[in-house]
């Protein structure tokens, strides 16, 4: 059976650049693999009360079952004021309750970031990071992907072009999977 690796891109735009990359990685999984997109765009910021009030809102646990149904994680994160968008850490807070019920623990992940300047949201995958240590997913250590230019990787269609970043995400999906069977 094949492993599903779910794939998280912390961006709520249509247009999003992590959307763009999100959906390029798609075509990356390799035998045995299969990437999913798993969207974060209908969660309500967190509230305790939802979850203590048995009053939980269907994204939430359609969410969550996502994140339960999948192997592994890829996040493709943005840089908003050089930390994770409110988005993405509002999914991690979503995923990670109610207390002791956290469907991230254990899970292999990987942070892609990503910005349009040149320190490729090197902030933003540090700060995703500190998270994860706390929810218990480990995280591929190396290589480091921090993608820069990211408003110029894609066609008009919205694909990744081929090139020197295409190539070097393709080789990190590549370590992922390797460092995924022997972190799994
Ligand atoms: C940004 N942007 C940005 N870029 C960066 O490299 N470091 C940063 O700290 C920030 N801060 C920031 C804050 C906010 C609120 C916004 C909206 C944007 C620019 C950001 O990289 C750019 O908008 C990307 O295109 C966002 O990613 P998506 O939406 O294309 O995936």
């Amino acid at each position: 059976m094949s492993k599903i690796i779910g794939i998280i891109a912390g961006s709520l735009r249509k247009e999003s650049f992590s959307k763009k990359i999100a959906n390029g990685l798609l075509q990356m999984a390799p035998e045995g693999f299969e990437f999913k997109i798993i969207p974060i765009d209908e969660l309500p910021i967190y509230n305790q009360d939802f979850d203590d009030h048995h009053n939980v809102p269907d994204s939430y646990v359609t969410f969550r079952n996502n994140i339960q149904s999948v192997n592994g994680i890829i996040f493709v994160t943005p840089e908003h004021n050089r930390s994770i968008p409110a988005a993405l850490k509002n999914a991690l807070d979503v995923g990670s309750r109610p207390y002791g019920k956290s469907v991230w623990n254990g899970k292999p992940a990987a942070v892609f970031s990503n910005s349009p300047g040149n320190i490729g949201g090197f902030g933003a995958n540090h700060h995703l990071r500190q998270s994860l240590v706390f929810l218990n997913i480990p995280v591929m250590q190396q290589p480091e992907v921090y993608i820069q230019k990211s408003n110029e990787l894609f066609d008009e269609k919205g694909n990744l072009k081929e090139g020197d970043t295409k190539a070097f995400i393709a080789k990190a999906v590549t370590a992922y999977i390797e460092w995924f069977k022997k972190n799994a």
